[in-house]
């Protein structure tokens, strides 16, 4: 197997936000899952965050219906800006430049129907061309004290080259949600992946590592979702694409060593926000005092 064409650098993040976030209806009749705030800034500004840190020059969203507001989010507004300014608000002023990509980094594409992950992946494809991507599900949002999950993804892929996968432990009853991958032989700061399969039974799986949304993928993906049959759930799933894309190139794995939260889900999403929160040091001090309060400590 040759590494030489599958260790190009990785410039573009693709960033699904079609899926219709049925967990967190009534709100997201309206508003998408991914604009809910953690403390005082929306999902997928964490995950654009990461990205960036993480060396990422352009930023492709995959929006659908009603997702517009991503959109206009990651505009500049010339009012606020003006208005910020006659009050002399620098820090907000530097809060709004700080959330916004550099003019000409982004693109939207949209998933007409929400056919699944794997068909949002390949929805990119025009904007991602012949070139290594990396893919981040924004409603798993990362916390991490020292380097962020797809930053280490690419200290991996630097030395590996080929597809990368960030992982995670998840309580063995808890693997039929996930994504989980077989563990092979130590590489580089990460591991060689043997396996992976979506959502399986608690007996069958090949250990305890779920797939946790931080991936680097070669572009032969786009010619394997395209005519990928749809898998589990009825929809067209990315973890079907990278099996069999894994027969013909390799994956290796990297273990996040900070703690994520799937903001998909009501509980995941409330406790990164208590998390968040409690590490800030506008907001630690008085949420810590309200929540021992609320216990009775
Ligand atoms: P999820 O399955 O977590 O999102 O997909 P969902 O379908 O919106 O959630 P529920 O189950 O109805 O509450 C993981 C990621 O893939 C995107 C989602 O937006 C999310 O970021 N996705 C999923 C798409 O972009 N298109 C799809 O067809 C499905």
């Amino acid at each position: 197997m040759s590494y030489s064409s599958q260790n190009r650098p990785v410039r573009k993040a693709v960033f699904p936000v079609a899926g219709l976030g049925t967990r967190f209806l009534p709100a997201s009749k309206s508003v998408p899952k991914e604009m809910l705030t953690v403390v005082d800034m929306p999902v997928i500004q964490y995950a654009v965050n990461e990205a960036r840190e993480a060396g990422i020059e352009h930023f492709v969203f995959v929006t659908g219906r009603n997702k517009g507001v991503i959109e206009d989010y990651f505009d500049v507004q010339p009012e606020l800006r003006a208005t910020l300014k006659a009050r002399n608000k620098a820090d907000m002023l530097e809060v709004l430049a700080d959330s916004q990509p550099e003019a000409g980094r982004t693109s939207f594409t949209r998933q007409q129907e929400p056919l699944g992950l794997g068909h949002a992946v390949w929805c990119a494809r025009d904007i991602v061309g012949d070139e290594p991507f990396a893919l981040l599900l924004p409603d798993m949002v990362m916390k991490s004290d020292k380097c962020g999950c797809l930053n280490s993804l690419m200290n991996v892929y630097n030395e590996t080259g080929g597809n990368l996968i960030a992982v995670e432990e998840c309580d063995p009853e808890e693997v039929s949600n996930y994504g989980v991958i077989k563990k092979g032989a130590e590489v580089a700061g990460g591991f060689e992946i043997q396996g992976m399969v979506e959502k399986p039974k608690k007996e069958d799986a090949p250990s305890n590592l779920f797939i946790n949304g931080r991936y680097i993928l070669q572009p032969e993906i786009f010619g394997l979702l395209e005519n990928q049959e749809t898998g589990a759930g009825g929809e067209i799933q990315l973890t079907d694409a990278m099996l069999r894309l894994s027969e013909t190139q390799p994956f290796h794995g990297c273990k996040f060593d900070g703690l994520s939260f799937d903001c998909g889900s009501r509980e995941g999403f409330i406790a990164a926000n208590v998390a968040f929160a409690l590490d800030r040091e506008d907001t630690g001090p008085v949420v810590r005092k309200i929540i021992q309060d609320m216990l009775g400590q």
